[in-house]
């Protein structure tokens, strides 16, 4: 019998388990990874400290580590195409921080996407790039095309001369304008560093944009969102930048990094290579295929024109259907796990009440779902937004629904149930 504390978190633990397994989790950020990758991050590797270089360590104990962060590196290299890379940034902000430094002097001017058109607070003046003193310069954008305006960007990078160029984002439907800017970018000897936090996954999967192809100089990324890793970060990079970006993870942004998660990720990075093509091929099928079930609904999908996406995201305005607020929650209260979001027009400020919702399938991919599925997916999701109907009926339906989607997919061995807490 363990204390009472103990049982409260463990029972905490179960709730949320048997929750996240009778829903439909969108939240576009997020993933599970799969059994083998779960058991590298269980592992003693946990407990271990491996601050600095593999072979110059400031600890003992390490040999195996070493070995591990090595294979890791390689994987990574391989899968991106990158020159090399460095796996042991343990978030995507702590990538972005450690290549912001490495990449640009503090105050200098870059640019950026502005939160509301979907770029990342890291990149806004309320964190990383802020924490740099950077004079940030939001880059143009098309709200139609939901897309950064590639002409008046060039105009600007011309005028500008901005020592670093930030692309990627948190909203990120269609690629970016990468190749067009690194053209004028080699003339005002501006560099460009591309956060795939978002589309890590669709890009292992060669189903998005190659941005390291298309001439970035660095690419950060988390490891957990279309990539289905643990949480950590990642940044592949010309070897150029090699020093000053080691620098900046170790011991600029961490001492010791994330062993199990770095394991973890070597172990996810080794199953893309076999199955991330067939993976993100279908993430984008489904995504494509809801955001098209969804409008046929009546919900007012942004980027209908262009086939609403070409990433795991899609944008819905509900703005006459209650707000981005309400039907976040009202989803939430039917099982639907989604998040509300600041559309393109809304006020930075407004984050509490913006005009959309956010949505992801990578994970409802991942658990074997397929564009049939999708359509079954927007008519529950439709019942709430636009017809307002009770989200009691809904979220039983909702359950008998995801219920069937237990077991990972694209992996080795899936074994184990998908939201399976594993006690002891
Ligand atoms: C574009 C982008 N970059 C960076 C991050 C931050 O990643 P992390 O939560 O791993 O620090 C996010 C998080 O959502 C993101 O969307």
């Amino acid at each position: 019998m363990t204390s009472e504390d103990i049982e409260f978190i463990r029972n905490k633990i179960r709730e949320h388990h048997n929750w996240f397994g009778s829903s439909l989790p969108m939240i576009a950020s997020e993933n599970i990874t799969s059994p083998l990758t779960r058991e590298a991050v269980g592992s003693d590797l946990s407990h271990r400290y491996a601050e600095g270089d593999p072979g110059k360590r400031f600890y003992e104990g390490c040999k195996y580590l070493d070995e591990i962060e090595i294979k890791t590196q390689e994987l990574a290299t391989e899968l991106f195409g990158s020159e090399t890379a460095d796996v042991r940034p343990i978030s995507g902000v702590l990538a972005n921080y450690a290549a912001f430094d490495a990449l640009a002097d503090y105050g200098d001017t870059v640019m950026s996407l502005s939160v509301p058109s979907g770029g990342h607070i890291s990149h806004s003046k309320f964190s990383a790039a802020g924490l740099m003193g950077f004079d940030i310069n939001e880059f143009p954008f098309d709200e139609d095309n939901l897309n950064i305006d590639t002409e008046k960007m060039c105009e600007m990078i011309k005028e500008l001369e901005p020592e670093l160029i930030i692309f990627g984002a948190s909203v990120i439907p269609f690629p970016h304008p990468v190749e067009e800017a690194r053209e004028i970018a080699d003339e005002t000897g501006s560099k460009i560093m591309y956060d795939a936090a978002h589309v890590l996954g669709l890009i292992a999967g060669n189903r998005f944009q190659d941005p390291i192809a298309e001439g970035a100089d660095a690419m950060t990324a988390s490891t957990h969102k279309t990539f289905p890793g643990p949480q950590g970060g990642v940044i592949l990079h010309k070897k150029q930048f090699d020093k000053e970006i080691r620098k900046a993870v170790f011991p600029g942004t961490t001492s010791n990094h994330h062993l199990h998660h770095m394991a973890g990720l070597g172990v996810t990075l080794a199953e893309m290579k076999e199955f991330g093509e067939e993976y993100a091929n279908q993430t984008i099928k489904n995504a494509k295929k809801l955001g098209k079930a969804l409008y046929n609904q009546g919900c007012h999908v942004l980027g209908k024109d262009k086939g609403y996406t070409k990433s795991h995201q899609l944008l819905v305005d509900v703005s006459e259907n209650g707000g981005g607020a309400t039907i976040a929650k009202k989803l939430e209260n039917a099982n639907i796990i989604a998040n509300k979001n600041i559309l393109p027009w809304d006020d930075v400020n407004n984050t509490e009440e913006p005009s959309g919702i956010r949505l992801g399938v990578q994970e409802l991919t991942r658990v074997g779902m397929k564009e049939k599925d999708m359509e079954v997916v927007a008519e529950l999701m439709s019942r709430i937004i636009v017809e307002g109907e009770e989200t009691k009926k809904v979220k039983e339906d909702v359950r008998e629904f995801s219920d069937k989607f237990n077991k990972v997919h694209y992996c080795y061995d899936g074994r184990i149930e998908a939201y399976q807490f594993s006690e002891i």
